[in-house]
């Protein structure tokens, strides 16, 4: 039987009274995609208050890896329920912390002895990654991307690339950020062809070094293994193994920011081990937590303990129910085999998104590791037009049909796929067909501008 089942045209009737409701109460910048209230959600579909049931290929924008609700996730996060909510780990701390850092030091790349911070979101551990690499290194110059989405917050705003929506307006943020371009080769920045250009992005480090601020005034580089926000780039595999000797000689650190690509997104618990790179600081999130607000920052044990007592913390940060639920994600994670389910995940949508691209022009790139899978859209493939409206369609025709897709891309024109690792091969077929209608009506209602090469 199929999973989507739409009950009411969408959205229902329920979720037109709640909109009307929100649009008196909530501020209009906190936008929303797909305008249908959940009632519930359970591994990859959830259903909404009028009962109609959808397909969520977006996971909470990447956090449910381990799927909607996971029975030891829900059951760890009811057991904790019933010893204590919150104390405070920094007034009187709880073991859960101490047992999941223990084996976030074991988990992440790296053999080396290192130390886990827990906090609330993706922003906040990027945030104390920024502090402890200042503190570590006595420098303050950040180096980020373009292209990058670091979160909401002053600081990961200054480090963030694209402007609307979330920079313009919100002016000035934190200075000392230094900005060169990602290794993004559908669109590359030096107009350079991979493997020819002998990664001149990576290397053009040293330049900045010289041109743009000295490497002994910077404290890291701070990237994202694959692009989220960005759209789903996934670099060249020696891309960062030359960006990080080239920090080292000079004494920088190198942060990656695994926000999204981590927590077996990519087939890999860490998407830096497809690169075979041991990051200084990493800082992970979303699907760590299993539903639950959790984050982390761990880096090697020296790094971590330069910011003296009292320096890092937070009310709620670590909650206990976080910390059970991440343990109990971790758990999963080892015992199931999400991982290679993630990597199947992905060729299975690669062939079938081949096929869209010989037929449709208009999807320019597909790229991805593992189940953190996308297509990017583009009004001609010579000249690689974004095609952004296109993909407002695409993404609106898919909400229509009971298929939840988000899109991404500094130009707006790129459709993520973030499953959760627990979707069936059946409702995986279900969705990508809901993608596949939606391309081919996108196509044919602009079939003119779309022309074949
Ligand atoms: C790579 C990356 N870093 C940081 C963040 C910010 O995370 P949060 O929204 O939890 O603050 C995100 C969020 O999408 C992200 O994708």
């Amino acid at each position: 039987m199929a999973t989507i089942q739409l009950k009411t045209p969408i959205p229902g009737p329920k979720s037109m009274a709640l909109a009307e409701r929100r649009r008196i109460a909530v501020p209009r910048g906190l936008s929303i995609g797909t305008p249908v209230y959940v009632a519930k959600a359970e591994d990859a579909w959830l259903e909404d208050v009028d009962g109609n049931r959808y397909l969520d290929f977006a996971g909470g924008i990447g956090c449910l890896n381990v799927g909607h609700r996971r029975e030891p996730v829900v059951a760890a996060i009811k057991a904790q329920l019933d010893r204590f909510l919150h104390t405070c780990v920094q007034v009187t701390p709880y073991e859960s912390y101490v047992r999941l850092a223990e084996l976030m030091n074991q988990a992440t790349p790296g053999k080396f002895p290192k130390k886990t911070l827990f906090v609330n979101s993706g922003a906040e551990a990027v945030e104390n990654a920024v502090k402890i690499a200042r503190a570590h290194t006595g420098r303050s110059g950040i180096i980020a991307f373009e292209d990058a989405f670091h979160g909401r917050t002053m600081m990961t705003l200054a480090l963030t690339s694209k402007t609307h929506p979330y920079k313009a307006g919100f002016a000035p943020f934190p200075g000392d950020v230094y900005r060169i371009p990602y290794a993004y080769c559908y669109r590359c920045s030096y107009s350079l062809k991979y493997p020819a250009c002998d990664l001149f992005c990576a290397r053009h480090l040293e330049d900045t070094f010289k041109r743009v601020v000295a490497s002994e005034d910077v404290a890291a580089v701070i990237a994202e293994p694959v692009l989220g926000e960005g759209g789903f780039v996934v670099p060249p595999k020696d891309f960062f193994r030359v960006l990080i000797d080239i920090c080292h000689k000079h004494g920088v650190l190198f942060i990656a920011d695994e926000v999204q690509s981590g927590f077996g997104r990519t087939g890999r618990l860490f998407a830096s081990e497809y690169y075979g790179i041991e990051p200084d600081i990493v800082a992970t999130a979303k699907s760590l937590g299993g539903g639950l607000p959790l984050a982390a920052i761990t880096g090697r044990a020296e790094i971590m303990d330069a910011p003296g007592p009292g320096g890092l913390g937070g009310t709620f940060a670590g909650n206990p129910l976080s910390c059970t639920a991440g343990l109990a994600v971790l758990d999963i994670f080892e015992r199931e085999n999400l991982l290679d389910r993630a990597k199947e995940l992905g060729e299975r949508f690669q062939k079938r998104a081949r096929q869209w691209q010989k037929q449709w022009p208009i999807v320019g790139d597909i790229r991805g590791l593992g189940g953190m899978q996308a297509i990017e859209l583009v009004r001609s493939t010579d000249k690689r037009e974004p095609a952004a409206d296109e993909t407002k369609q695409v993404t609106q025709y898919c909400y229509e049909h009971g298929l939840i897709t988000i899109s991404a891309g500094s130009y707006s024109n790129v459709v993520r796929v973030l499953v959760p690792l627990v979707i069936t091969n059946e409702q995986m077929d279900e969705g990508m067909d809901v993608l596949h209608s939606a391309l081919q009506m996108v196509y044919e209602r602009k079939g003119a501008i779309a022309q074949p090469v």
